[in-house]
């Protein structure tokens, strides 16, 4: 597993690709239930489509994201939106919640954005976020094992990703000094509007890295062919296999 993602992030890339990331995250913001004039930072905000609608449930939001791109195109919606990485969060006891939605299984070091996470937090403050979890994305990932394997790469290696099931993630949160209140792994079949070979190049480029750029778009072609039967529905719509984490922990108070 790689250290740090080489994942490049364009605001317009995912505008056009992934802005079904944000549209589903109706269900974390309902578990976080922001209340007017709490103080609430946004981990991994990405373009700000969610942290907009925290700001307009009356509460008072920093947005942070490691993407510099993405961060410039949330303060375009007038977001107080910083570049930080989430694993060097630089805040203390200031934040009535932290919310993240789909970011936190882009950081390696779990111990450090916990450890972040619970120094932001005033005592008493929740944790709220939404992640990918075990068996997420489980057959993209075969796919791009089989097909790097027959160019002597080892996907595993190079996988930026960490989907952890719901015991795993429970244990981490508790040896970082949260009280876990609920936990679930939840599958989610989700619809990708632009396809297959869009959504590797948007979310898959680490994986690609050490191919030539030549070599990179028969690979594609490669694991759209392996998935086609697994993820093409009848219409010819591609519904990738994604499984959620989701759970709202506590810094004891
Ligand atoms: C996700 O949000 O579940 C996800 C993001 C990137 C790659 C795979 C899955």
């Amino acid at each position: 597993m790689p250290e740090i993602s080489r994942q490049h992030w364009s605001a317009a890339r995912y505008a056009e690709t992934a802005h079904f990331v944000p549209a589903l995250g109706a269900p974390v913001l309902e578990l976080l239930a922001p209340s007017p004039g709490e103080r609430i930072l946004d981990l991994g905000c990405g373009d700000g489509v969610l942290t907009e609608k925290i700001v307009a449930a009356g509460a008072i939001v920093v947005a942070v994201d490691a993407g510099p791109d993405m961060v410039a195109a949330a303060r375009t919606r007038g977001l107080d939106a910083r570049v930080m990485d989430g694993q060097r969060l630089t805040f203390a006891g200031e934040f009535d919640a932290v919310l993240s939605n789909a970011a936190l299984h882009w950081m390696r070091d779990q111990q450090a954005v916990l450890e972040g996470v619970h120094r932001a937090l005033k005592p008493g403050g929740r944790f709220v976020a939404e992640m990918g979890g075990h068996n997420n994305t489980a057959a993209i990932i075969v796919a791009l094992s089989a097909v790097l394997a027959r160019r002597g790469l080892d996907a595993h290696r190079l996988n930026p990703w960490y989907f952890p099931s719901a015991g795993a993630y429970h244990k981490k949160l508790e040896a970082a000094g949260f009280t876990v209140e609920e936990i679930a792994i939840i599958p989610r079949p989700t619809t990708l509007p632009t396809g297959i070979e869009a959504w590797l190049d948007t979310f898959a480029e680490d994986f690609f890295a050490p191919l030539p750029p030549p070599d990179r778009s028969p690979a594609h072609a490669e694991i759209t062919d392996l998935l086609r039967p697994v993820l093409m529905d009848e219409t010819g719509t591609w519904i990738a296999d994604y499984v959620r984490l989701r759970f709202r922990a506590t810094r004891p108070g």
